[in-house]
Order: structure tokens, then C-alpha cells, then sequence
């Protein structure tokens, strides 16, 4: 599963520099994880060459487009909130405005959103964003406009995507799209179909470009970026069939990886997400070799009972999990690993869930997006199995995940206290604009004294206090990175 973006962030209006050619106006809004920040940056960039500059203002916006998330009920109320909303607008104050649905919800929907509900113009899935002019030409004719197509080659890697959400230093940079894995509770698989990875020079050419514009981390980005495997195209199920050639010349993600942290060596590189039945050895090893790799792995696991794993079709049991946990932490010993949970899957018992408490406290992760069950129709939970766990039991349990989670994340920022860490300087911080604040390798936050450092510097810093979420110190010199 993704990582979803930050809270803060979501249903952020992005906006890129004017071109002054562009007559009209486009307001894009996000929602979900990074994929779909990322692929908002790649439609705003097929719409600046056909005729479009982004605007923070809905009201002034010819195009209203929308890049929508399924991963959670709760997701799509909010979208379906927003998409009242621009109705509104659109009804009172820009009759020529025109709205679309893209993304996870428009896959998963399809043209209910026109033909049944009629509160949209145009509906794209998250593979069809080059088809985007095309489908404006309808709508301009009068016509609805829907493609959700998906596709087995399409990674958008001819596209160099405008950054919309950037800070200038940091940037996401997709390796694969979609999922093999077919969990039983995740709607991705449908909504992104099947498992393709893009090829490693466009990857390359993206990352130096980024270097150049003098951007100073990348996160590579993919459902299931272990899985990344080039083979000159195609499916990663088809890989069997390739030919000896394409096998002896593949390129897996330990190799991927490997070549981001060689040639950017002043680049911090981090991926995102990995699933662990797809982690092998060769990735750890990379990552332990090159200081520029952030020692940083979310590593999803959902449940810590196997009888729950199970029928989530997570393929690994418990005890493998550990297994790769032990291994993990003995070649990178310095790395934090940080989870996704669900509390109260169909059928979970009080033994269940004391499982995942009891695996908690074995891994003490550094952080976690915890999650009570939500049953997505069309996935194998939704329709075999029912969602028979008390709404209050689930909310208990998934406190009593948080909690703890809380309590661990406490206790690993504070063993950083009297530590130094090398921090990527990302931002002034939000509580007072005399500090600055990044993060360290393993992706916790630091903030301290602005002093004379600026954004994009890599500085040292001697970490003093903390809070469950964040090191506070004071920086004593640049890094070696600068
Ligand atoms: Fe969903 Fe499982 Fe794929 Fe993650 S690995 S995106 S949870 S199907
Ligand atoms: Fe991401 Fe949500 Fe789709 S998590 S892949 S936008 S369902």
C-alpha cells in the first residue's frame, strides 16, 4: 500500500510558474499518496503545452481537475465534497468552468460520475493523463469525456513532469506503477492496474535533470517499488516469457538503486513503498553501502497475526516478516522502519490484535499510518467476507495501535538526544521562522536555530531535546554531502 501524503497537504491547490502564452487557467487539487502528487505534476505539465497555466484561485479556473484517492471510504466522502463544492462555484459564479475526475476514483467509478451522478465533465484513470487534450476537445464540443483505459507499457517516462509541490530541494520521482499483490482489502490493483516498471535511463535523465535545477533529495515512487524490474517493457508477470537477452540484461531495484546512488553521490535518495514479501538482500546491502541512501524503510505489514494475514493475502507470514525485520536492522543498524496497520480486518479476534500489539513491540517502529478496516467494494474482502467487527471495537483497537505507536516513536527519537545527524535543510519551520527544520536520514524531522544555514544546505546537527515526533538541536557545521 501507499504511503499516504501528508494530512496538511492533502487537497492542496498546486500551482507551477506563469507562462505567459497560456490563456487559460487550471486549478488542480490532490489527494492520496505521493503517486498521485507526482502524476498531478505530470498532467499540469501535459496541460502547459496545450494552452494551460495553474491557478490557486477555483473561481478564475477554466479547468477544475481533481486527482482523486479509493484507498478508504472516508477519501472518497471528502472528494465528493470538493466536487460539490466546485458545482457550486461553477453554478454560481463560472458557468463556462469545466470539472474532471482523475486518478483511483475515476478508475474505480468509471462513468457513473457522467452518466449517473452528472457532476463532472470528464472522468481520466491515472493512465490515460496524455489522452487529457483529446478529452478536453470533447468536452469543448459538448460531449462528455471519459478514458480509463489502463495500460501494460504506460509510465509517463517521456513526460518531465513540472514540479508543483516542490520546495525546490526535494521531489518523487516514479519508478513503477501498479500492483501484482493482490491483497484482499486493497482496491489499487484495480484502480492501477498491473505491475510495469520504466525505464532505468528516462529514471536517470529525470534525476539528473532534477540535480541540475539544483534539487537536493529524490524519492523514487512506486506501489511496489522491490518489485521495480526493467526488461526492456512490458508486464513484470510477462518477465517469464522474456527472452534470454532481456533476462541477462534486466535491471532489478537493488541494481536501480544502485546506479541513482553512484551517479548522484551528492543526492539523497529514498523509495517508497516497499512490501516485504518483495524485499531481498541485494536492496539491503545498497542501501547500507552508500551514505547517500536514507536508512529509512516503511515497510507495510497490516496485521501481526497470521491467521489475519492470511486471509488478507499478505504473501509472508509473521514469522518471515521478523525474519526480514532481523535482517534489516543487523546489515543497516542504524535504519528506522516505519509501518502501515489496519485494526479490526473481518474476523479479527482479541488474540489477532494482541498479535499485532505484541509484533509492535518486537519491531518498535519509528512511526506508522494506522488505519481502522475499510471495506472497498470490488475487492476480495469486499465481497467474501464480512465486515463483521463492531465499528466501537475497531476504534478501540486502532487506539490501542496508536498508543503504542506513540509510546515507540517517543522512545527512538529520544535515543537521538546527545547524537549528531546529518540534516537535509528543507524549510523554515512552521512554529518560528528563526528556525529551520529537515529531516535526517532515517526521515524524522529536526529543527534548530536558523543561525546563517539556508534551505537545500546539509548541516550537521547536534540533536538536544525532542518530542515524540521531532529532534530539536543545533546545527555545528556543514555535512560532507554539501
Ligand atoms: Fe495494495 Fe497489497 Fe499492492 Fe500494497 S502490495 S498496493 S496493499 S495490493
Ligand atoms: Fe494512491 Fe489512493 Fe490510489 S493511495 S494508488 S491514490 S487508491
Amino acid at each position: 500500500m501507499e504511503k499516504i501524503i501528508e494530512e496538511s497537504k492533502q487537497g492542496e491547490s498546486l500551482v507551477l510558474e506563469h507562462n505567459p502564452e497560456n490563456k487559460k487557467k487550471l486549478f488542480i487539487e490532490s489527494y492520496g499518496c505521493a503517486m498521485n502528487f507526482s502524476d498531478s505534476e505530470v498532467v499540469a505539465s501535459i496541460l502547459a503545452t496545450n494552452g494551460y497555466n495553474t491557478t490557486s484561485v477555483l473561481e478564475e479556473a477554466d479547468l477544475v481537475l481533481v486527482n482523486t484517492c479509493s484507498i478508504r471510504d472516508k477519501a472518497e466522502q471528502t472528494v465528493r465534497k470538493r466536487l460539490e463544492k466546485y458545482n457550486a462555484v461553477k453554478r454560481r459564479q463560472n458557468p463556462k468552468m469545466k470539472v474532471g475526475v482523475l486518478g483511483c476514483m475515476a478508475e474505480r467509478l468509471k462513468s457513473q460520475f457522467l452518466e449517473q451522478e452528472k457532476i463532472v465533465d470528464l472522468v481520466v484513470g491515472p493512465d490515460a493523463y496524455k489522452d487529457l487534450p483529446n478529452l478536453l476537445q470533447e468536452v469543448e464540443a459538448g460531449n462528455d469525456a471519459i478514458n480509463v483505459i489502463l495500460s501494460k507499457e504506460e509510465t509517463y517516462g517521456d513526460i518531465s513532469p513540472v514540479r508543483l509541490m516542490s520546495n525546490g530541494i526535494t521531489a518523487f520521482v516514479s519508478i513503477t506503477r501498479g500492483c501484482d499483490n493482490m491483497c484482499t482489502f486493497c482496491v489499487v490493483p484495480f484502480t492501477r492496474g498491473r505491475e510495469r516498471s520504466r525505464e532505468p535511463q528516462s529514471i536517470m535523465d529525470e534525476i539528473k535533470d532534477l540535480w541540475d535545477k539544483g534539487f537536493k533529495e529524490v524519492t523514487l515512487l512506486g506501489q511496489n517499488v522491490d518489485s521495480y524490474l526493467w526488461y526492456g517493457g512490458g508486464l513484470k508477470k510477462d518477465f517469464v516469457n522474456a527472452s534470454e537477452m532481456a533476462k541477462a540484461t534486466a535491471v532489478d531495484f537493488a541494481q536501480l538503486l544502485e546506479m541513482a546512488a553512484v551517479a548522484f553521490p551528492k543526492m539523497r535518495i529514498r523509495f517508497s513503498t516497499s512490501n516485504p514479501q518483495d524485499m531481498h538482500e541485494p536492496v539491503l546491502h545498497v542501501i547500507a553501502k552508500y551514505p547517500n541512501v536514507c536508512k529509512h524503510i516503511h515497510l507495510p505489514v497490516q496485521s501481526g497475526s497470521d491467521r489475519i494475514l492470511k486471509l488478507m493475502n499478505r504473501l509472508h507470514t509473521r514469522q518471515e516478516y521478523i525474519t526480514l525485520i532481523n535482517k534489516i536492522r543487523n546489515i543497516i543498524p542504524d535504519v528506522e522502519i516505519t509501518q502501515d496497520m489496519i485494526a479490526g480486518f473481518p474476523t479479527e479476534t482479541e488474540q489477532d490484535h494482541q498479535d499485532t500489539l505484541d509484533l509492535m513491540e518486537y519491531v518498535q517502529y519509528n512511526f506508522g499510518y494506522m488505519y481502522a478496516y475499510s471495506e472497498r467494494p470490488g475487492t476480495l474482502a469486499g465481497r467474501k467476507m464480512e465486515d463483521d467487527v463492531p465499528e466501537e471495537t475497531k476504534l478501540r483497537r486502532l487506539q490501542e495501535i496508536v498508543d503504542l505507536q506513540r509510546k515507540h516513536s517517543g522512545q527512538r527519537t529520544q535515543m537521538y538526544v546527545g547524537k549528531t545527524v546529518e540534516v537535509l535543510i528543507e524549510k523554515v519551520s512552521k512554529k518560528s521562522e528563526n528556525d529551520l527544520s529537515g529531516r535526517n536520514s532515517q526521515s524524522l524531522m529536526v529543527v534548530f536555530p536558523k543561525e546563517n544555514y539556508k534551505i537545500g544546505d546539509f548541516v550537521n546537527v547536534e540533536i538536544t531535546s525532542c518530542t515524540s515526533g521531532t529532534l530539536i538541536g543545533k546545527a555545528v557545521g556543514y555535512s560532507e554531502m554539501n
